[in-house]
């Protein structure tokens, strides 16, 4: 019988003036959820992290529905202090965030943060910094996320 697999790690490579550039790998998995490929949107955001990197440095950083979590790793990988969070319901995708973690030799804190559910541990979290790529696309959800952005920023010292 044969079997096939649709896990892949993609390359993601950053470059910036002089000789500074860096490389992030990404476990990928193009049958299964949402959170186990890169959007489009979180390469932007990586590349805006990268660029921007001087702001990231040891910034405590929040990343919601992180899936692959590329944004969040180039962060880590600048010097921020990193939480990775996705749905806590999606055992799959958490595991995955850590060995991206790990194949990427990058030590990021890894949540199950469920937007809308309020657990202890959320509130410690006072980010600096809240990064999402592509978690607005469901309205329902998109309401809860926005609430918990509002709360998480009151908890947290302003820039
Ligand atoms: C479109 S994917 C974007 C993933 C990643 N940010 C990217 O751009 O590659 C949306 C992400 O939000 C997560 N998500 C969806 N509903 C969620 C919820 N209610 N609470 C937390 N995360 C959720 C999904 O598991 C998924 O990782």
């Amino acid at each position: 019988m044969m079997t096939t697999t649709t896990t892949t790690i993609s390359q993601h490579n950053f470059y910036g003036a002089g000789d500074s550039e860096t490389c992030i790998s990404i476990i990928e998995n193009l049958k299964e959820e949402y959170g186990l490929f890169v959007w489009p949107c979180s390469v932007i955001l990586a590349e805006y992290v990268w660029q921007h990197r001087s702001r990231f440095r040891d910034s405590s950083i929040l990343e919601l529905g992180a899936g692959t979590s590329l944004p969040g790793l180039v962060a880590a990988k600048v010097g921020a202090n990193v939480t990775l969070t996705d749905d806590a319901t999606k055992p799959e995708v958490l595991d995955n965030m850590r060995r991206v973690c790990e194949l990427n030799k990058l030590n990021c804190n890894v949540l199950g943060l469920t937007w809308g559910v309020w657990d202890a541990p959320i509130l410690d979290l006072r980010p600096n910094i809240i990064l999402g790529a592509d978690v607005l696309y469901d309205s329902s959800g998109s309401f809860h996320l926005f609430l918990f952005w509002v709360l998480a920023f009151s908890f947290s010292p302003c820039e």
